[in-house]
């Protein structure tokens, strides 16, 4: 039995993009915060956004049309109070990261607004052209870098949160070294992303791994919403190249999609064609190429004049350039990717998990903002509305007395590296062929099976990252077919074969899973 290396905080954040970065700088006004991610300040899947952040700040938009944007890209879905609080509180969150240093992108000394798929209006600010996610990044790791009361713990993992007579009492830490740390904290902040490596064709990086979700399952938290994952209809598809995101900016900005013979196709499928909801053009896309029997269809910008595409989209130019495609002159091969996560922990409208002193934000939370389908660019939103109603919350939050030390047997089992990194690639392969952008019961249901052969894995103390980081990912892949072989219907990103029409009759509720007690 291994005694364990015990430390304090007030709030303890797990995770560094926009939410566990702005959550940070606001807790760390009149508290002691320490942040652990498992890689390092500068990387997240927050990093990665570009197309921008949605928000009203133009005299032509209002609130009630954002809010009408987000509930109809929701499918029916979305939780109206916490859809009425992203849409009048994010102007204020715009502010805020100007005034933290993002410096987002300008015309005539205006915010510049861009629009994307399903908004009415031009409400997307931007940065750098393209890269708005690494300048928020860049400028709230600066401040939470240089802050006196947030420590950083990088390249750390979060094993497990620990919990006490029903309340998070903090969180079990592994360092790079192999030691471990039991932190115990008045509040505990899953900040911990999505888990876009559940499948084989992702946009986001590595370490999406949905660990803040599989925590907190594990830990008894109510999940919700899981089955509805977000494909981005435009990834690049190119040989030896990733599945590098390519804006839905790039839409907004004129693009048009094309089959392989060169046909534009998107009216037969939706009256706003290129710019209707994701989920909507990413099946469109796959039908699509089902049809013509291709790998891909093209994402075509030629038309607009070569400098301003250059200007508007400068990291896509250079990106695509680097594998020998010119946007400015070269049809762009792209396919649909997982991109986004719309469940995850169940939180209220301040944040708060069904564990007392466990909260989420971002991509880790179901907020009840994104619905079945979220509207692109809410999601940065979202994290910095919520990341501030959480710190109000903790104003009123009783200090932490009484809890016991922790020991805990080391009995851990061994799996070589390789066996790991195979088995999460068969479990992106059946996630990818059963679990995509179409389902069907019967692959759900073999893909269950499948996973569940998997299982004992579970059973083991484990210990690498990348073990820990496969039982998270195999908990998820678990939450997410559970809850798609449950919702027999269609709607949003959830798509049923077997199942093609909305049922409001039944359907129009979320699915629930809480270990234990199974789904509801
Ligand atoms: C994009 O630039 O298309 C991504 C925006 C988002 O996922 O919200």
């Amino acid at each position: 039995v291994a005694e364990l290396t015990q430390l304090e905080a007030d709030v303890l954040i797990i995770g560094s993009g926009i939410a566990g970065l702005y959550t940070a700088i606001k807790a760390a006004e009149n508290r002691k915060v320490l942040l652990i991610t498992k890689k390092t300040l500068m990387e997240s899947n927050t990093r990665y956004a570009q197309g921008g952040i949605a928000a009203v700040t133009s005299d032509e938009d209002t609130p009630a049309y954002h809010m009408e944007d987000t509930l109809i890209a929701g499918a029916g879905l979305c939780e109206s109070e916490a859809v009425s609080t992203l849409v009048h509180e994010g102007p204020v969150g715009i502010q805020e990261l100007i005034r933290l240093g993002t410096a987002f992108d300008r015309v005539d000394g205006e915010l510049a607004l861009t629009r994307e798929g399903a908004h009415s209006h031009r409400r997307i600010l931007h940065a750098n052209g393209d890269a708005t996610g690494y300048e928020i990044v860049r400028a709230l790791s600066k401040q939470v870098a240089a802050h006196p009361g947030i420590e950083v713990w990088e390249e750390c993992m979060v094993i497990d949160l620990l919990t006490e007579h029903g309340e998070c009492i903090g969180a079990l830490v592994q360092k790079p070294g192999g030691e471990r740390s039991y932190i115990t904290a008045n509040a505990t902040i899953l900040c911990s992303g999505g888990s876009g490596q559940l499948y084989r064709y992702t946009t986001n990086p590595d370490i999406a791994t949905g660990d803040g979700i599989a925590m907190a399952y594990r830990a008894g938290a109510i999940v919700r919403d899981m089955e509805f994952i977000q494909f981005h209809p435009t990834a690049l598809c190119h040989p030896g190249a990733p599945r590098f995101l390519i804006s839905e900016a790039v839409r907004g900005e004129g693009a048009v999609l094309r089959n392989i013979h060169g046909e534009r196709f998107m009216d037969k499928y939706d009256s706003r064609q290129e710019l209707a909801p994701r989920d909507i053009v990413a099946r469109a896309i796959i039908h699509e190429m089902e049809r013509t029997q291709a790998a891909f269809v093209y994402l075509d910008i030629t038309h607009e004049p070569p400098e301003r595409v250059k200007q508007r989209f400068p990291t896509i130019y250079r990106t695509c350039l680097s594998f020998g495609l010119d946007m400015t002159t070269d049809w762009i091969p792209i396919a649909p990717a997982a991109h986004y996560m719309m469940g995850g922990v169940q939180t209220n409208l301040h944040g708060e998990s069904s564990i007392a002193r466990l909260f989420a934000c971002g991509e880790t939370s179901s907020t009840g903002v994104h619905g079945a389908n979220r509207l692109a660019s809410n999601s940065l939103s979202e994290a910095i509305v919520f990341a501030s109603r959480i710190i109000e919350r903790l104003h009123s939050l009783p200090p932490l007395v009484g809890h016991t030390l922790i020991s805990y047997s080391d009995n851990r089992t061994e799996f070589p590296a390789s066996s790991v990194t195979e088995q999460r690639h068969k479990l992106q392969e059946a996630m990818v062929r059963y679990a995509g952008v179409r389902r069907h019961g019967e692959g759900l249901q073999a893909a269950l099976d499948e996973m569940q052969g998997q299982m004992p894995i579970f059973e083991a103390v484990i210990a690498s990252r990348e073990e820990i980081e496969f039982a998270n990912l195999l908990t998820c892949a678990l939450l997410v077919t559970d809850g798609a072989l449950l919702r027999e219907e269609s709607r949003g990103a959830h798509y049923r074969e077997d199942f093609p029409e909305t049922d409001d009759s039944v359907w129009r509720k979320h699915v629930q899973q809480r270990r234990e007690q199974g789904i509801t």
